[in-house]
């Protein structure tokens, strides 16, 4: 039997467990330490964003988001059907009407389609977007940079600003992904962009969450709602109902190791996709005028679940593409406008390994393994 092989997992050999020490000697593991200062300051720096919030995971970072862009109940967001659900469940929580888009192919938002939605099937009037049908106020878009793709962003902004609407980028799966021209990172294109650093991303704290921003008084507020809405050093006084979204020291510590390893995380990555393609495993291509973080590899079988289940008797993990959101049963009583290409990749999407430490001879492993299930 040959090495097991996952599909993406953490990889904590730099000074994880240094900084983690020096937090647990200085008796700072909580929701407060230098070490979270350190590493928003860090994140921000990284991605040229004038400051970043920590948090306890990104579908934190989400709802805090859509909560200080002041998106509530009885409001419409425009979101993707092919994503995680963690992108679109923080719309529920806030008690917001999702409005379900197909995408294109880079798996992100279409956003042609997207835009005929909004001349279709709204009006734009006295700078507010209202679905017809259902007269719902659509004050937002969440745009999802899909396994650290980017698609097409620059769309997706000018027809939030067409729209007024508020553009919140999921780039939890993006961390380093950015746009060649200008280098604008994923995540800092929108009004408020969000990171995951949950275990099989590509760096990880263990669990949790980063919110960048250009804009200080956002920042402020969502730093404020996750730490109960509190501001006051001495006396608790909280006017809003806030939340216990904080990152702690120690996760914090352990992020600011995985930041430091990120560049060479994202080489190997790239390296990993080239060395699929030399062994004749077509990968789905990213945007060619980005430098892409290659989170995720994507191939396409007519045979996807013989094929996962081959692999996996095979000691190799992968994964089909995420079931679309609109047909699971919290979601299905929405709107999907015109979903037909999220169908078509559903159908054929198997993610590949893809971990920062696997190694050209895996790859070689599964490629082998591939290839031998298409000529079966
Ligand atoms: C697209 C997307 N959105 C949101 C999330 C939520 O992030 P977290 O697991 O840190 O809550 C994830 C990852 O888990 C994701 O892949």
């Amino acid at each position: 039997m040959s090495k097991f092989i996952p599909l993406s997992v953490p990889n904590l050999k730099g000074n994880e467990l240094k900084y983690v020490t020096k937090a647990v000697e200085d008796e700072w593991v909580s929701t407060g330490g230098a070490f979270i200062d350190e590493f928003e300051q860090k994140m921000a720096d990284y991605v040229d964003a004038i400051g970043a919030v920590a948090c306890q995971s990104g579908t934190a970072g989400l709802h805090l988001s859509l909560m200080v862009n002041q998106i509530g109940a009885g409001d419409g967001v425009i979101v993707p059907t092919l994503t995680f659900v963690a992108a679109v469940n923080p719309v529920s929580y806030v008690k917001a009407t999702p409005f379900f888009m197909d995408c294109d192919d880079s798996l992100c938002m279409d956003i042609d389609k997207a835009e005929q939605f909004c001349e279709e099937e709204c009006v734009f009037s006295d700078g507010s977007l209202i679905h017809k049908e259902t007269d719902t106020r659509i004050k937002g878009l969440i745009f999802v940079h899909v396994f650290g793709n980017i698609g097409n962003i620059e769309q997706a902004a000018a027809i939030c600003k067409k729209y007024n609407l508020v553009l919140i980028e999921d780039a939890t799966e993006a961390i380093g992904s950015y746009i060649e021209k200008g280098k604008k990172y994923a995540g800092t294109i929108g009004d408020m962009g969000v990171f995951s650093f949950n275990g099989n991303k590509i760096i990880t704290t263990g669990g949790g969450g980063m919110i960048v921003s250009n804009d200080k008084a956002l920042l402020k507020k969502a730093k404020y709602l996750s730490t109960q809405a509190k501001d006051d050093v001495l006396y608790y006084t909280h006017d809003e109902i806030g939340y216990n979204y904080r990152m702690t020291n120690i996760q914090a510590a352990i992020g600011l190791a995985q930041l430091e390893q990120l560049e060479r995380f994202i080489a190997v990555k790239n390296e990993n996709y080239d060395a699929y393609i030399e062994r004749s495993v077509e990968l789905l291509q990213f945007r060619k005028d980005i430098r892409a973080n290659k989170w995720f590899y994507s191939y396409l079988s007519d045979h996807r679940d013989e094929l996962i289940t081959y692999l996996h008797d095979s000691g190799i993990q992968t994964r089909p593409i995420w079931n679309l959101i609109h047909e699971q049963r919290p979601y299905q009583k929405y709107e999907a406008y015109k979903i037909n290409k999220a169908q078509f990749y559903w159908e054929k999407v198997v993610n590949l390994p893809c971990s920062t430490n696997l190694t050209v001879k895996d790859v070689d492993q599964v490629a082998t393994y591939i290839k031998s299930f298409e000529n079966r």
